[in-house]
């Protein structure tokens, strides 16, 4: 089979390189890919913000199977338009892709079908703004309601931070149309958990849980990136828990998008926060974690074309994923000056010596390929991942192999997986 992956980022990397194992698979394609998965899968020129030009790249390749990484495509409608092509995709259409492209629907969906999340308020201007702000005690987190590359949640510590954060957003000056809208909503505290399932519409089977690091600096400190790291590893979700989680949050998404008439395919990701009262839902995202994906598809032992096969003719079962139960983490090398502005096109050394230990793997993120060589290219550069019998082993292995690469003004967080290993 051919397959296409389409995007260029870390978790395209890591599902190019799992399908590429896939014995079903001849070729893997990715558009438009980076200086990684260039190297390993044919790449082809597209552009993530047109359709037209991601169905070119398909109409070209005419693939058996594509997978979407990244929401902006499936918001846009391209599984519709594969789909009314009689091209097979794996993802969902842009209507319950909406679970994630749009908050104030994600929020009024779970309202609707009682799934647990933290109180909110919708607002379309300030007037509504002034007026909800009333039933919130700081701090207040205030949500752009469209897609923002993880920059749309401001934690404001102040009912005045909060107004300011939301007249700024309803003016467009912060984000544009994403910010046209705006959802307050209660803070929540507890550990942070992505749980993720594979649906067919219907039925439901878990992914293995994994754990995102979304602060720039050590001990969760500094702003919001779009992860610097991330591990997985058995004991992040008990067995009680994981039922728990398909049969409160899961499967209530589904079977509430069925009958609402938009059915769910693919993957779901559910964003949790742990907390005293329960799991807690932040978001839904319509895709794979990024970096989550990668040290997860580092546990699974099974083959991911037949569980995306699985999801798309609607026989999603338990048996899809087999998971092994070590450990991995991914840490993410990132650019001098990210999340703000940076410089790109620095070369990086020592990717060859890294991705050469065993039990390694150095997912590209932020790269091209020039001549042999690779230079950065963007804010998240790679993801470092390693696996190991257990957690200290995994982190121990992937900061050793860390500290093997290097380029100009490389920063990482030094706590990845630290909060898991002190329980
Ligand atoms: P989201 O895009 O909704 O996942 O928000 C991005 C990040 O903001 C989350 O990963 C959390 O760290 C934080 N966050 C969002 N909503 C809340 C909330 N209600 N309470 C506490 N933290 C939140
Ligand atoms: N790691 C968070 C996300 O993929 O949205």
């Amino acid at each position: 089979m051919k397959v296409l992956v389409i995007g260029n980022g870390g978790r395209e990397h890591a599902l190019v390189w799992k399908l590429r194992q896939s014995k079903r698979v001849d070729q893997v394609y990715c558009a438009p890919g980076n200086g990684g998965i260039c190297a390993t899968a044919e790449c082809v020129p597209a552009e993530l913000r047109s359709l037209d030009s991601l169905l070119e790249a398909a109409h070209r390749i005419q693939p058996d199977l594509t997978v979407v990484g990244p929401e902006g495509p499936l918001a846009l409608g391209i599984v519709d338009e594969f789909q009314r092509r009689g091209l097979r995709i794996f993802g969902p259409t842009a209507a319950a892709a909406k679970l994630e492209s749009s908050k104030s629907f994600a929020k009024e969906f779970m309202y609707r079908q009682r799934i647990p999340t933290a109180r909110y308020a919708t607002c379309n201007s300030m007037d509504e703004a002034r007026k909800n702000m009333d039933q919130f005690r700081a701090p207040i987190v205030v949500k752009a309601d469209g897609l923002a590359a993880g920059k749309g949640v401001v934690i404001a510590k102040s009912r005045e931070q909060a107004l300011a954060t939301a007249s700024e957003m309803l003016s467009g000056k912060m984000l544009g149309e994403a910010g046209a809208r705006v959802v307050l909503e209660e803070f929540l505290e507890g550990d942070e958990l992505s749980f993720l399932v594979l649906s067919d519409g219907e039925r439901v089977t878990p992914l293995v849980a994994a754990q995102d690091h979304k602060r720039v600096g050590d001990g969760d400190t500094g702003p919001n990136t779009g992860g610097m790291g991330a591990y997985s590893i058995p004991a992040l979700v008990d067995d009680k828990m994981r039922d728990w989680l398909v049969n409160h949050v899961a499967r209530p998404v589904v079977a509430g998008m069925r009958e609402e008439g938009a059915e769910y395919r693919g993957i779901l990701y559910c964003g949790l926060i742990m907390t005293a009262r329960g799991p807690m839902v932040l978001e839904f995202n319509a895709r794979f974690g990024d970096p989550e994906t990668q040290p997860m598809v580092m546990r699974l032992n099974s083959d991911l074309l037949g569980a995306f096969i699985a999801s798309s003719e609607g026989r999603v079962s338990d048996g899809d994923f087999r998971w092994s139960n070590d450990a991995a983490v991914t840490v993410v090398l990132a650019s001098g000056g990210y999340p703000g502005a940076y410089e790109t096109g620095k070369q990086i050394f020592g990717l060859e010596e890294a991705d050469a230990m065993e039990n390694v793997v150095v997912f590209h993120a932020g790269t091209t390929r020039r001549d042999g060589a690779y230079y950065t290219a963007g804010g998240r550069v790679l993801g470092v991942t390693a696996r190991g019998a257990d957690l200290p082993t995994a982190i121990e292995r992937v900061y050793s192999a860390c500290a093997k690469i290097r380029f100009d003004g490389m920063h990482y967080r030094k706590d990845i997986g630290a909060r898991a290993l002190k329980k």
